[in-house]
């Protein structure tokens, strides 16, 4: 696997597999990886003649009270793991690289990037429209692949790629769980070992809300339920439970659309966010 730090760099070994006419599929990543990432890039395999992986820590998609500085970063680690994986090419930039003095340009993705995950951390979603556009542009990837995980931040990717005319395919890759059902995230190593065990029931409880939807039940009240559960659990505070469709994250309607239940809690310092597809298989009254 080649790794490359410089984008003149990165452009020139990508000229040379568009020479050979190979199909390149795109696995932006903050490094850090999990299973969860590999999943990506075993979906990636399946898709592509070749694939690249990212890892860049994004400093413009965290608020300044946030994790920024002690985000998990293990260069020797990822590197081995995406080659492992099947990766052939990984670009590690650096900040400079990525946003050097004098960079101004910023991507938002009006709507999407104000509500739920927007409303709590509101650089996140602009900071990602902005990497994902740069990276995008110049690996012009024929396929690009994200984790489920954060949806929301799957949707924001998929509009942008529509409104900006990008000539790419944005495949979703679902959720990678612990044997508990704990979504994975680079963020768990966060959680100590008390918070940990309390973690998966953010999982639990939105799975009893796609059971409810399932069962053509009050959404709405096992919202409201589910986060009195999981402050009576032991978390610290709830941001959302709440369901919305798929495509949009706007207003769900049982009867017209899909829907996804959507969740964001906190283990002490530790945000957690998890979401679930509310089947289609409702029962029709
Ligand atoms: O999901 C992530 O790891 C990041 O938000 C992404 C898409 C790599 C952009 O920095």
């Amino acid at each position: 696997m080649q790794i490359v730090r410089r984008i003149k760099d990165f452009k020139r070994a990508l000229l040379e597999w568009r020479k050979e006419e190979l199909r390149v599929a795109l696995v932006p990543t903050m490094g850090a990886l999990h299973d969860g990432h590999l999943s990506l890039v075993d979906k990636a395999k399946t898709r592509s003649d070749r694939v690249i992986g990212t890892s860049f820590v994004n400093p413009k998609q965290f608020s300044p009270d946030e994790d920024l500085k002690i985000y998990p970063r293990d260069e020797v680690s990822d590197k081995i793991k995406f080659e492992k994986a099947g990766a052939s090419l990984l670009f590690v930039p650096s900040v400079a690289e990525m946003y050097p003095s004098g960079y101004l340009t910023k991507v938002y993705v009006k709507g999407i990037s104000d509500i739920l995950e927007g409303k709590y951390r509101p650089h996140y979603l602009s900071g990602v429209a902005t990497i994902v556009s740069k990276l995008l542009i110049l690996a012009k990837p024929d396929i690009a692949i994200f984790g489920e995980k954060d949806y929301q931040q799957l949707c924001l990717v998929r509009t942008l790629v529509r409104d900006l005319n990008l000539e790419v395919e944005i495949l979703g890759v679902p959720t990678v769980r612990e044997l508990d059902g704990l979504a994975m995230s680079s963020r768990n190593t966060y959680l100590s070992s008390s918070q940990r065990k309390i973690a998966p029931n953010l999982f639990e409880e939105l799975r009893g809300i796609c059971e409810i939807a399932r069962k053509n039940g009050d959404i709405d009240r096992a919202c409201i339920s589910a986060t009195q559960k999981l402050l009576k659990k032991g978390y610290d505070k709830v941001d959302y439970i709440v369901c919305r469709d798929s495509h949009t994250l706007s207003k769900y309607d049982p009867r017209k659309n899909s829907g996804r239940v959507l969740g964001a809690a906190w283990l002490g310092k530790t945000r957690l966010i998890d979401n679930l597809e509310i089947s289609s298989r409702r029962v029709e009254s």
